[in-house]
């Protein structure tokens, strides 16, 4: 379907042309003045130079010719140029009801789907998830589903950070707390045990205690970074644990995210590189990219515009070993080789906005790209607390995952109970959770979604958890409001389909019409801009537009019952559109709440 503005600037270009005007002059745009019209045009005062002519004479010679229009019910020249304009019911009436015969609600799809691949998550195995990998894996869910409803072709990489110093370290702290086990036996040649030597809470107590004591001893960090080469030059025993470390690791790892409605297709992380390196570093050499600077390897990066020092690209250290810059190197030309995507997202901190930099600049540098392939970075901001510093426990420590949903679904599970309570209806414990579980996702989702990634936000759990306001909560409370609505109408006996929408009786009813007519162009700039945010506004302006035509509307009472089948039909279709865009954020609706 066209896009609801292209159209009406379509009937207003024509205008334009009819009373000898350039058509261009004809867009459309919302109107900045609600409450005097739905749409405007200003083309008449753009034209006034042109045509030597004062606007509003344009303006009154383009209204004439829309005077039999079927598009506009209004055309009104205002001082010192303006068009006003209000669309006819009858025509956003059918708009709307093709929307909702339309697949995707009559979305465009791409003639050539691009393939996109989308690197977020990047959790580094046997560390707990914490806050700070939340809003990679957020976000980069979301973009995700976002580019695939726009049909393109799309793969989501978590990228495991698996073959770094940390794996060396959780080694040597195992080899001093058991050195009895066969894999630090250098002469044993037999098979190794099936069954990992730990489970996954000791492997998360193992790394930060291995961590700290490397900070302290010199000696035992020597001997991390030992066992760190000996892994990734082979040692069997040493595969053979970090095998035990990633399989146990992931199957949580695997839990967790599936907790959080997020879904990876591919599990490939930094060590399904490691032999494509060599290869690698040895062709920029030979190609001139890279030279050696003080024992390292580097490629320089920077450009004549720059207007800040980027420095080179460091490819391999001193000693030989290769760096994060180089594992995520080799991974374009593996993606380039494997998949040959039109184009990259990756989404991290925005710290790392200098380090993505130098990364693409590199590749495209060394041919690992080609030209018309799209390198994107989001860097997105730090969630923080209501101090307005980096989130953390009331203690002050590093907030965890889980804990931190934990306390969200129990303010939401309180929250739930006592709206059970005012509204009169018996809610069992175990109802209450699961919802709490449904809403208190939304909540986190919505709360941080809802923000341009770039920005930073404070992490305000009042007001997430609220169900009034701009909140994940309030768009499921006015969701599964529609859906009681249906529920009750279905019991009374209504069909709920081959319903058509009717024209719209009141104000607020074709506001809610003219608010469905947008979802494309937003769905466009969702899409073009990589804007989950724009989703968050559109909708919560939905919801809002609802909410009035239903505070305004008694519905089930109605005894016309063609106007009623009409309003229910627009109440479907407007939880269709709802539903789509919550499961485009990476969270659902409950029954009831
Ligand atoms: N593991 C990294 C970290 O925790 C994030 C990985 C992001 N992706 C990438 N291709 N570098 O910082």
């Amino acid at each position: 379907m066209k896009k609801f503005l292209d159209i009406i600037s379509e009937e207003m270009k024509k205008a334009f042309e009819a009373a000898g005007y350039d058509p261009e002059l004809g867009k459309v745009t919302l109107s900045n003045r609600p409450d005097l019209c739905e749409f405007q045009c200003n083309g008449a005062m753009a034209g006034a130079k042109q045509y030597h002519k004062a606007p509003i004479m344009i303006a009154n010679e383009v209204a004439d010719k829309l005077q039999d229009s079927t598009v506009f019910s209004e055309v009104t020249a205002a001082p010192p140029g303006f068009l006003n304009l209000k669309v006819r019911e009858n025509f956003i009436t059918a708009y709307m009801n093709e929307m909702e015969q339309s697949d995707k609600f009559g979305l465009v799809m791409p003639d050539k789907p691009q393939k996109i691949i989308i690197d977020y998550g990047g959790p580094n195995v046997a560390k707990p998830l914490h806050v700070g990998h939340l809003r990679s894996a957020i976000i980069g869910e979301s973009i995700k589903r976002i580019c695939r409803y726009a049909g393109h072709d799309v793969i989501g990489d978590i990228h495991l950070g698996d073959w770094g110093l940390q794996m060396g370290l959780i080694i040597t702290e195992l080899k001093q707390r058991q050195p009895e086990l066969v894999y630090f036996d250098d002469n044993y040649t037999g098979e190794y045990p099936a069954e990992a030597p730990f489970t996954i809470s000791e492997l998360e107590e193992i790394y930060p205690t291995a961590s700290a004591k490397s900070k302290e001893d010199e000696a035992y960090k020597a001997a991390a970074m030992e066992a760190t080469y000996k892994l990734q030059n082979g040692a069997r025993g040493y595969r053979a644990l970090w095998d035990h470390i990633i399989a146990v690791s992931v199957s949580d790892l695997k839990k967790n995210y599936a907790n959080l409605n997020v879904e990876f297709d591919l599990w490939k992380g930094e060590s399904d590189v490691h032999d494509i390196i060599p290869g690698m570093v040895e062709k920029m050499k030979r190609d001139g990219f890279a030279y050696e600077s003080e024992g390292a390897w580097v490629v320089d990066v920077k450009e004549e515009t720059d207007t800040k020092e980027i420095p080179p690209c460091m490819i391999l250290k001193s000693d030989g070993a290769s760096l994060y810059n180089t594992t995520d190197l080799a991974t374009i030309q593996d993606r380039m080789e494997t998949y040959a995507p039109d184009k990259l997202i990756y989404l991290t901190d925005k710290r790392q906005d200098l380090y993505f930099e130098q990364v693409f600049r590199c590749a495209r540098k060394t041919g690992l790209v080609k030209d018309e392939t799209e390198l994107v970075h989001i860097g997105f901001g730090t969630m923080n607390g209501k101090d307005g510093k980096p989130f953390k426990t009331r203690e002050g420590g590093v907030m965890r995952l889980e804990n931190l949903i934990r306390e969200i679904n129990e303010e939401m599970s309180r929250k739930i109970h006592e709206n059970a309570e005012t509204k009169g209806y018996q809610i069992d414990t175990k109802e209450a959770e699961e919802t709490a579980r449904i809403v208190g996702l939304a909540a986190i989702k919505y709360g941080d979604l809802s923000n341009q990634a770039s920005k930073d936000y404070i992490f305000d759990m009042d007001r997430f958890t609220s169900f009034e306001g701009d909140t994940g909560p309030y768009i499921l409370y006015t969701i599964v409001r529609i859906k009681s609505i249906l529920a009750k109408y279905a019991e009374q006996g209504g069909k709920l389909t081959d319903i058509v929408i009717g024209e719209a009786a009141n104000a607020s009813e074709k506001a809610l019409m003219l608010e469905l007519s947008q979802f494309h162009a937003m769905m466009e700039g969702a899409f073009e801009e990589i804007a989950p945010h724009k989703i968050c506004a559109y909708i919560y302006d939905l919801a809002n537009a609802f909410n009035k035509f239903y505070h305004e509307t008694k519905i089930l009472t109605e005894t016309d019952d063609g106007k009623k089948a009409g309003w229910i039909a627009l109440l479907k279709l407007t939880k269709e559109v709802l539903e789509t865009c919550i499961e485009l954020l990476g969270f659902s609706a409950p029954e009831r709440m």
